[in-house]
């Protein structure tokens, strides 16, 4: 699978532009603040339906413009596939793949399956739980689609629940009978979920650490741990023992929404105990197992984004990716980088065909 062609109208600080790519890498280069991320982020629209980078959909339209076009044509199985998204202020945002307008943006995920490794990754360390939890679904969700619809309907339920319980408190009343219809679905829903994160952890795990093993080369070893309440108790009595807390609260303090990951280096915490450089190997191998992880189950090489990779960078992990592409363990790659030179340089090691654009 790869991107042909892109063509962005209004998208950010691109007015209107086209592109046309090489099979295995292409390059953006240009000074800071001309575009370089936002070309990436466009890409990455076009797999997840929204940015990386600005979860405020109308704030990825050029400042007073009216909307924005994402135009991109890819080969998959040999057939061509044209993808476009595009947001006009008041509308919805339309999906369409072979101009056919999807219903379900949540039926695209995965179609076109993606990894990007970007300075912006930092979150997952310093961020609260929901960014960890958030990376989890994104992996499971690019290639199990129930999974994906399973989390959205918990989180609705979660959500009347909620109200529920401050009805109740506000009307100083109780009933059982309707919690518990939200209860039972909540458990059937949380359960499943709680299974399914368990079991790709368990297989996602061993490929990080060895992700990690290679880019560090041995030097220490860290951990990537699960932690859910689920792990002690069922959902059930999670719910129970906590029924009178909620009530107070008037919230569900208990479920796959508190899940979280721990990231650590010798048993501390990365977030505080880990050097800078240990704390951006840990990103690039998380996302580098996230890459082998979705190329395994779904049979598809992802696409790579490396946005200001080579500036985290030294010479010796430079060469290291780009030994990893000459072993075609990657498809089609797109970086961006300030150094016109350094990237050439790079890029020449690696025998593969390659375009460079200047911005
Ligand atoms: N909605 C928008 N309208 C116009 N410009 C935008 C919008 N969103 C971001 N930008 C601009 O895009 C530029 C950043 O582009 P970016 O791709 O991050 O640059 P870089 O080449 O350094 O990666 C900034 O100048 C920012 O102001
Ligand atoms: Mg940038």
């Amino acid at each position: 699978m790869y991107l042909q062609k892109i063509s962005l109208v209004n998208f950010k600080n691109i007015i209107s532009q086209t592109f046309d790519f090489q099979e295995k890498i292409n390059c953006f280069v240009g000074d800071n603040g001309v575009g370089k991320t936002n070309i990436l982020d466009a890409i990455y629209y076009l797999s997840f339906t929204k940015s990386y980078f600005n979860p405020v959909a109308l704030q990825n339209i050029r400042h007073g413009e009216e909307f924005f076009m994402i135009e991109g044509s890819y080969i998959l199985e040999n057939r061509e596939e044209k993808i476009v998204c595009s947001l006009k202020k008041g509308q919805k945002k339309v999906l369409k793949r072979n101009d056919k307008a999807y219903s379900k943006f949540s039926e695209h995920i995965g179609q076109l399956p993606l990894v990007i490794i970007s300075p912006t990754d930092r979150d997952l360390i310093v961020d609260g739980s929901e960014t960890r939890r958030k990376f989890i679904d994104g992996v499971i969700s690019q290639q199990d689609k129930e999974y994906l619809q399973s989390l959205i309907q918990y989180n609705k339920v979660i959500s009347q629940r909620n109200a529920l319980l401050k009805y109740f408190a506000a009307n100083r009343t109780f009933d059982a009978l309707n919690l518990k219809i939200y209860d039972d679905r909540l458990i059937l829903l949380g359960t499943g979920i709680y299974a399914k994160r368990k079991s790709f952890l368990e297989k996602f795990t061993p490929i990080f650490n060895k992700k990690y093993q290679t880019i560090s080369e041995d030097k220490e070893s860290v951990d990537l741990v699960y932690k859910s309440q689920l792990h002690i108790m069922s959902f059930e009595e999670l719910l129970k023992n906590n029924l009178e807390k909620d009530k107070i609260l008037q919230y569900t303090s208990v479920g796959i929404h508190k899940d979280d990951l721990s990231f650590d280096i010798g048993e501390y915490p990365i977030k505080k105990f880990g050097s800078q450089g240990q704390q951006k190997s840990y990103l690039i191998a998380l996302k580098l197992a996230q890459f082998q992880f979705i190329k395994e189950q779904s049979n598809v090489v992802p696409i790579l984004l490396l946005d200001d990779v080579f500036d985290k960078l030294d010479e010796h992990r430079v060469s290291k990716i780009i030994e990893l592409v000459n072993k075609d363990e990657f498809g089609q790659i797109f970086i961006t980088d300030t150094h016109a030179e350094r990237t050439e340089n790079v890029i020449k090691q690696s025998n593969k065909p390659y375009q460079i654009f200047k911005l």
